[in-house]
């Protein structure tokens, strides 16, 4: 007997640039997983269009925007996406890797899904109530989001979803919406289940948790002066000195954390406690960390943008195993609801 192997599949907003948050609390999760599952990761370019605005502005931090310059970002930030995911080592023989947008089924999907998808569930979602207080437009499709994402784990008939805490709610949503179809229609979809990333909350340099949106990241492919500039700018107490120090309360040991070994961590909090030490120094010992964590993946980032041919290629690779899987769905999905199962050609 065979049995079906898990299939694991997240995907990834290209809304800026990825930092240390993205990187321990969700990417290298995502690269170590490659090795145990079948799993599918793709760039979430539907779902950017709900923020673009937003991330046209963070990128060209000016007032005017011209429309030529929002699908500038969204090529470009989409392009940096592939480039952190493929250099940080995610290797697309084993995982695959595509862009959303070369799967338009997914779009299909979410539709008929919106039909079986209570107004209620939706307006209960957190994220979307957060971001339209944070000033973000409310539209139509920051609102059918969670019905999209749905589509995004079922045309793939997905498993696990591994995601950060912020997106447990849409995985239930997703859920919700599985059960109801195949109450509705028959059983098609796996109510898949998420797997939560490690790292819940990286701090950011001004000690709330990292985010772009709060401009207090540490991006994973900075470097030289600028990330120099960054580290040293982290927020500390202003406790001389002598002064003993708290590991525990301090934003630039729990980022030194994330790097260290058990003994270097602990090596580090019993000179902390001791007092004597500038913050300066730990400072410089964190940007040590990242550097020495970081420099390979530089170099092979810089290669792969020097190849932009190579990386569209295996996107296309990809969106092509994805699209295969996801019309087979769609010839059960549009039979179980009364339509005809292949598309007219
Ligand atoms: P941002 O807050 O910068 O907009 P996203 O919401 O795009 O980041 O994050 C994508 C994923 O990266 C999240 O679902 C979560 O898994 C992870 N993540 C982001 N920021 C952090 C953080 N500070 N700590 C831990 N994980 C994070
Ligand atoms: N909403 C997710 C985020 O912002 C990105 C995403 C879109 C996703 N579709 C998904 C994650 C499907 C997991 C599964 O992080």
């Amino acid at each position: 007997m065979t049995t079906t192997p898990k299939r694991v599949l997240s995907g990834v907003q290209p809304s800026g640039k990825l930092h240390l948050g993205n990187y321990f609390g969700a990417i290298r999760q995502h690269i170590a997983l490659q090795d145990e599952m079948q799993c599918f990761y793709f760039i979430a370019d539907y779902h950017a269009l709900t923020t673009l605005e937003e991330a046209t502005r963070r990128r060209l931090d000016r007032e005017k925007i011209k429309p030529a310059d929002r699908a500038e970002t969204l090529r470009e930030n989409t392009r940096d996406v592939a480039l952190d995911y493929l250099a940080l080592g995610l290797d697309p023989n084993k995982a695959v890797f595509f862009r959303q947008s070369d799967v338009p089924e997914v779009t299909e999907l979410a539709w008929i899904f919106s039909t079986v998808t209570n107004m209620g569930l939706l307006e209960r979602a957190v994220s979307y109530k957060e971001k339209v207080e944070k000033g973000i437009d409310a539209s139509v499709g920051l609102f059918f989001y969670p019905v999209l994402m749905a589509a995004d784990i079922l045309i793939y008939r997905s498993h696990l979803v591994p995601v950060g805490k912020d997106q447990v709610q849409h995985i239930e949503m997703t859920q919700d919406i599985a059960g109801k179809f195949n109450r509705t229609f028959g059983d098609i979809f796996p109510i898949p289940d998420f797997r939560l990333d490690k790292e819940a909350k990286v701090p950011g340099i001004d000690g709330q948790k990292m985010s772009k949106s709060y401009n207090n990241t540490i991006d994973i492919f900075a470097e030289g002066k600028p990330l120099q500039k960054t580290v040293m700018s982290i927020v500390t107490d202003s406790s001389p000195k002598e002064a003993p120090k708290d590991p525990d309360r301090c934003n630039v040991f729990a980022l030194y954390s994330l790097f260290a070994t058990e003994e270097e961590k602990a090596a580090l909090a019993t000179r902390y406690r001791a007092g004597g030490m500038y913050y300066s120094e730990a400072k410089q010992m964190l940007l040590e960390k990242i550097n020495a964590y970081f420099g390979p993946f530089r170099e092979r980032r810089k290669q792969l943008a020097a190849n932009p041919d190579e990386v569209e290629a295996i996107l296309q690779r990809g969106a092509q195993r994805a699209r295969a899987e996801a019309r087979q769905t769609m010839a059960l999905v549009r039979q179980a609801v009364g339509m005809k199962a292949g598309y007219l050609v």
